[in-house]
């Protein structure tokens, strides 16, 4: 972390969060939250789409919101999907884009992540650009050109450090307990603040913020969230618990 870049920690609940659930939690976080008026990081719950709506009052402006997906059409007929104005309609500011269980699940290509990054920014959502690499890839040594060719094809035009976060999360690391090491993560990082500084100049790439995701816990957060070019987390898992979430993102206090 630096501190010209405000640290997020964010939560992504994936397919977690049924009624009681999704209140206890979110009644937690205010409550921490609200004890701690000044905190010196933004802190977004992304539950799923049947749950935006009451977690939204319970955190009402205190914590952020945002969906795990839009689609990339204003509206019409897309049985099963939401579109971005529903989000921000439900009380979203926020929504992740481009998660690899989304590129796996439903084979979504980088430029079908562009387009809904493209129709998210267009409702005057920000959002979260997940890009990372398979195990094989790393393996592969080809790390850095799969992040490259994911930011090339993922970051629509208009991208820009008020709008967009970019969300690094290696696939091997999510939800398997084998979190990247800081070296790792700074290395990538640090190549996509590089990859940001040609696309939108060195003033927008000092300023846009790059989240880690992977694995990341109460007991790795502190190392991970000190790296230079790590401004908060991507957190699944961990986010389910507001104890847990909660912990992660003290270490965001200097
Ligand atoms: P885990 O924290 O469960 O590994 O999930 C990370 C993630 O995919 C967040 O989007």
């Amino acid at each position: 972390m630096t501190h010209s870049r405000r640290p997020l920690i964010a939560g992504n609940w994936k397919m977690n969060g049924l009624t009681d659930e999704a209140m206890d939690l979110a009644t937690g976080l205010v409550t921490r939250m609200t004890k701690m008026p000044n905190a010196p990081f933004d802190m977004l719950l992304c539950p799923p789409f049947t749950a935006i709506r009451m977690v939204a009052e319970v955190l009402a402006g205190r914590l952020m919101i945002g969906g795990q997906d839009c689609h990339a059409a204003e509206k019409g007929a897309h049985t099963g999907d939401v579109s971005a104005a529903m989000l921000a309609d439900a009380g979203c500011t926020f929504v992740i884009v481009g998660h690899s269980e989304r590129r796996t699940d439903h084979g979504e290509t980088n430029a079908v992540v562009r387009n809904k990054a493209k129709a998210a920014l267009a409702a005057g959502l920000h959002v979260i650009i997940c890009i990372g690499e398979t195990e094989a890839k790393r393996d592969a040594g080809a790390t850095m050109d799969v992040v490259r060719s994911q930011l090339s094809g993922s970051v629509p035009g208009g991208a820009n450090s008020d709008n967009t976060v970019i969300a690094y999360e290696p696939v091997w690391a999510i939800g398997t307990g084998r979190v990247a090491t800081p070296a790792q993560a700074q290395e990538v990082h640090a190549e996509i603040r590089t990859w940001l500084a040609v696309r939108l100049g060195d003033e927008q790439a000092s300023q846009i913020r790059v989240l880690y995701g992977g694995s990341m816990k109460p007991d790795n957060a502190a190392e991970l969230l000190a790296l230079m070019d790590v401004d908060g987390g991507l957190i699944g898992g961990a986010s389910l618990m507001a104890e847990d979430f909660w912990a992660i993102a003290q270490n965001c206090i200097s």
